[in-house]
């Protein structure tokens, strides 16, 4: 059942590669702009809102890849992962605005601090995490006084800059809305503070429930609201069966060292809270994947952040997202493997079921006979015409 508003649906932009199996290199995609093109125009034109891309040393640049499918596409939103500790304040927001004004306000942020400190070292931050969060707190701070076009003055602990300005604003007032994922009480008070929308990752609805709640606590007491968004990986299928086939054959070929190298990096290398609430989910074993109902945890047997899918019929994804939507989620962020193929099942087959239109759809009804509507098209047109 769709619900009245519906929800705004991104995809997943995969810089770190895309597969038909996790574990394997058989039918492995590299990561290659290529194929991030076929992703992005399929997608533009199947009706999603936009897309994620990640960031991350495994991952191709966001901002560069962002850029060069923003000049390919006409309505997709670009959510880019940036990370406050890695570049300067003040080159981040003449990249916002320029990014901005390239994509003709298309522009979003997502704002994530990162949860490896091994990997965080090779890019020069030894930060502790709170610490890590103290720093975005002030690096958001002269990022957005610049975008609002002021001349700002700073002197923090993590940033001094002085007469920095901004020649060429964006083309979103006051400036490109910023989205944040983070699990942790610092993260959260941080996304409280100075961003727009709070994303999870997929933990069953208790615990995203739970994060909701305390996140719209920490907005109210500072005399702001959030949207919230939740990102999961999905299965559709037209049977149930097929669906969770599917889902055993995307996992059939990972091996059990694979499994335990992998969550050894989540909970003993990481220091991501979310990460962790993510492995625990499922604690590394095959057998404890279904987490709540059609929500599955395979994917994050090997793969870091959002490592559960909604597995299922149409209508059964759907009634899942409504739930979820109860309790104030109005975005997805949607992805599955292969990108490119279940980006047009989600579409063809869950849009229907959560009243997202396709743009072209419209042209589909009104299309005279051929061989998907033999027979069908004169009484369509007749409804159309009253
Ligand atoms: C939807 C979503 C997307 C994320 N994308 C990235 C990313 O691209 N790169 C990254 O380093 N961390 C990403 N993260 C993870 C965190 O932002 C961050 O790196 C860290 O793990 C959060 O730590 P915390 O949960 O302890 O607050 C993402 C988190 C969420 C919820």
């Amino acid at each position: 059942m769709a619900a009245a508003n519906p929800l705004n649906f991104f995809w997943f932009i995969p810089t770190h590669g895309d597969g038909s199996y996790l574990g394997s290199e058989t039918q492995q995609r590299p990561p290659e702009f290529a194929y991030f093109k076929e992703i992005a125009q399929a997608v533009d034109r199947l009706g999603f809102g936009g897309v994620l891309l990640p960031t991350g040393q495994a991952c191709e640049d966001s901002w560069i890849t962002a850029a060069g499918l923003a000049t390919i596409t006409e309505r997709l939103k670009f959510l880019v992962a940036l990370r406050p500790g890695v570049v300067s304040p003040t080159f981040a927001a003449r990249q916002t605005a320029a990014l901005d004004r390239l994509s003709n306000g298309r522009l979003l942020l997502n704002v994530v601090v990162g949860g490896n400190p091994a990997e965080l070292a090779g890019d020069g931050v030894f930060l502790p995490h709170d610490q890590r969060y103290e720093q975005a707190a002030e690096f958001l701070e002269i990022w957005s006084r610049l975008l609002t076009g002021e001349t700002v003055d700073f002197a923090g602990k993590h940033y001094r800059v002085e007469k920095a300005r901004l020649d060429f604003p964006p083309v979103q007032a006051p400036r490109p809305p910023l989205y944040f994922g983070g699990s942790s009480d610092a993260g959260q008070d941080l996304a409280a503070e100075a961003t727009e929308l709070y994303l999870t990752w997929g933990e069953p609805p208790a615990g995203v429930g739970e994060k909701i709640a305390a996140v719209r606590a920490k907005a109210k007491a500072r005399g702001r609201r959030l949207r919230f968004g939740i990102r999961l990986h999905f299965i559709v299928r037209e049977t149930e069966e097929e669906a969770w086939r599917a889902a055993d054959r995307l996992i059939s070929r990972i091996s059990d060292e694979q499994i335990d190298a992998a969550q050894a990096r989540f909970t003993k290398e990481m220091d991501s809270v979310g990460q962790r609430r993510m492995a625990a989910l499922h604690g590394g074993r095959r057998d404890r994947l279904v987490v709540s109902p059609n929500l599955w945890a395979g994917v994050g047997l090997v793969r870091g952040g959002a490592g559960t899918a909604l597995v299922g019929t149409p209508e059964q994804v759907a009634e899942r997202l409504a739930e979820y939507q109860a309790l104030g989620i109005d975005t997805v962020i949607g992805s599955g493997y292969p990108h490119l193929e279940e980006a047009y099942r989600v579409a063809e087959l869950l849009f229907p079921a959560l009243g997202i239109d396709r743009p072209g759809a419209r042209r589909l009804r009104a299309s005279v006979e051929n061989e998907f509507s033999v027979g069908n098209a004169a009484p369509r047109l007749a409804a159309a015409a009253s």
